[in-house]
């Protein structure tokens, strides 16, 4: 994981670079850094914790138009001070930021740096003493950067300053994402193009391997060999305005208010000038063409994934698989003879998933990412993508990403199913609509699911979550939110598993939160309740309209029973945030966490 940004310019470096982390800090947050150099030397600041934290220790004295910084997410090395990024090499005159992880950094310290004296516990350090070992050696350092990459295995997106040149930052890639943007004298490095969205909307991507030479009037972008490649710059479409919290408390909150704006835009995007739902043809006829669907993701994409599968098998009638993306290689499941990969990934840059999808093109087979970043490195690599159009999620606990692959996967579903002229019985773009409205109703609930999640979970250090069928991944999902921002241990389990184990957990006062949305299975699941309820357990039922009965604790709006999903999912949002948020957790940046995971 990880953010990395620099600045070359006529302008201070400090705070473009300071800005430029707070927007990357979702990529990681447990330290951070910049190095920026003037004419008396290169001046590095590095602070654990937050973005805040580095900011209180810069010295605003310090005027400088050329910097690097990063914000980091611990691989190699505890979070502190020391392992913070930049890294110097031994003499001072190279200095690093590294967003990836070097596989063999050790087998390069013994190789090559027996006598270098290493200050940090991380991989980044070996890089920084290669390029200063091979410079003394007599490389030029252009060189000594190129053949340093040449000896690295791993996943790497580094900017390096040399206190000797005042005028360029270099940079390379490999696997972790990196963009150059273009200014009017200037150039900026970063991550991720919401970085620098303050100075720039034009960015240059870059592909694994290369190395792109930055200074204030010019980029030039290598290959290893040292041969020149031209790209074409591209606006980055992105509102500024989108990636502001505006006046909501959390990112969180908002990003889950913004769901019924967000259905309504996918059933925009994805209808013709006739109305009716579309996707491109070559995606249509990878789908038909297929025998069987695997679907590829983690965490809440992989929960997405579960409800789609549904979606495909029963409107399309394709048969799909649902793998989590960091075991798919171990496990390798004996695949049909003509699979269509699915890849859903609200960042477009889970490593986990990156790996599944390099080596099954290298098998030969076809891929489809789902994603909400275009330009993302899953979007580029896969032969098609569907986007989601859901706008920038910033809050690490997804939310409006996981409807928004839900509302594109039943649209891909739907589409399919027509093209083979199955009929469907009911009209998606309605259905989608009426759902769009049900999640208005459930954002403006949120008094009453505030009382539910002080009621169940205010002093409990777990709960569980119940359901069948659908609901029952739904109560995955509940399950990964509440515990990923409350710290509160919760599990989701199906209900008719209950008694082959877990019901021995149950003791006095265990919450336990039930979703009935399924008519077929609303008399098994509150069977499962009366269970649970039996031996002392708290019972919080989420019904449908409909389906509803006395004891129930809240009742969400109507829906297709195939779509419900969409709309079960934000009381366990809401829930969720209203648990963090009475013990005093961080909503949007919880503990341990980052929002792209671009390591395996
Ligand atoms: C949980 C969450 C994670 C992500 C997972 C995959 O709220 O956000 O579980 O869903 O890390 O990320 P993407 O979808 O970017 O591949």
């Amino acid at each position: 994981m990880c953010g990395i940004v620099g600045y070359i310019g006529n302008n201070d470096s400090k705070e473009i670079l300071l800005k430029g982390l707070e927007k990357l800090e979702y990529r990681g947050y447990d330290s951070a850094g910049i190095a920026v150099k003037n004419e008396n030397g290169v001046h590095v600041f590095k602070e654990k914790g937050r973005i805040a934290d580095l900011r209180s220790i810069v010295d605003e004295n310090v005027v400088a138009n050329i910097g690097i910084g990063h914000t980091r997410w611990a691989t190699h090395g505890v979070p502190s001070q020391l392992n913070a990024h930049p890294h110097q090499s031994t003499s001072g005159r190279f200095t690093l930021v590294h967003n990836g992880v070097i596989e063999n950094y050790d087998i390069l310290k013994r190789e090559y740096l027996a006598d270098a004296t290493f200050v940090s516990e991380t991989d980044t350090e070996v890089i920084v003493q290669l390029i200063e070992l091979f410079v003394k050696e007599g490389l030029e350092v252009i060189e000594a950067f190129r053949k340093t990459l040449t000896l690295l295995k791993g996943s790497y997106a580094l900017a390096l300053l040399d206190a000797e040149n005042n005028e360029t930052i270099f940079v390379a890639k490999n696997k972790s994402p990196l963009l150059v943007g273009l200014g009017n004298d200037f150039n900026v490095v970063a991550s991720d193009a919401m970085a620098m969205l303050q100075v720039t909307d034009q960015y240059v991507e870059l592909v694994d391997k290369e190395i792109v030479i930055v200074t204030k009037d010019h980029v030039t972008i290598q290959n290893l060999n040292g041969d020149i490649i031209s790209r074409k710059p591209y606006t980055a479409e992105l509102d500024a305005s989108d990636i502001e919290k505006g006046t909501y408390p959390h990112y969180m909150l908002k990003e889950i208010d913004e769901q019924p704006l967000v259905m309504r835009k996918i059933i925009q995007t994805y209808q013709n000038e006739q109305g009716e739902l579309t996707i491109a043809p070559e995606i249509i006829n990878a789908m038909n063409d297929s025998d069987r669907v695997y679907i590829i993701a983690a965490g809440t994409s992989y929960h997405a994934g579960l409800v789609g599968k549904q979606f495909i098998e029963k409107i399309a009638k394709i048969p799909v698989e649902v793998h989590v993306a960091s075991e798919f290689g171990y496990n390798m499941p004996l695949l049909s003879d003509k699979p269509l990969f699915i890849f859903i990934s609200q960042s477009g840059e889970t490593a986990d998933s990156r790996a599944v999808l390099v080596s099954v093109k290298e098998l030969g087979h076809r891929t489809l990412t789902i994603t909400n970043v275009p330009g993302s490195t899953l979007s580029r690599e896969a032969d098609y993508t569907l986007l989601l159009h859901a706008g920038p999620e910033i809050a690490v606990a997804s939310t409006k990403a996981y409807t928004a692959q839900l509302a594109v996967l039943s649209i891909l579903a739907e589409v399919t199913a027509k093209s083979r002229n199955y009929t469907l019985g009911f009209d998606l773009v309605h259905e989608l609509g009426i759902v769009a409205n049900a999640m208005e109703v459930l954002c403006d609930s949120k008094e009453l699911i505030e009382h539910i999640s002080r009621e169940f979970l205010s002093v409990t250090r777990n709960a569980f979550f119940i359901g069948r069928s659908v609901d029952h991944y739904v109560g995955l999902e509940g399950a990964l939110k509440l515990k990923e921002i409350s710290y509160i241990q919760a599990e989701g389990f199906a209900g008719g598993e209950l008694k082959h184990g877990t019901i021995a957990l149950i003791e006095e006062g265990t919450p336990i939160i039930a979703l009935a949305t399924q008519e077929s299975v609303n008399l098994s699941i509150r069977g499962n309740v009366k269970e649970v309820v039996a031996r002392g357990a708290n019972p919080c039922i989420i019904s449908m309209k409909g389906l509803e009965m006395d004891e129930d604790s809240f009742v969400i709006p109507e829906v297709h029973e195939l779509l419900t999903p969409l709309i079960s999912v934000i009381p366990m949002q809401l829930i969720a945030y209203y648990a963090a948020l009475h013990r005093d957790c961080d909503v949007d940046k919880p503990r341990n966490l980052a929002k792209s995971v671009t390591v395996e």
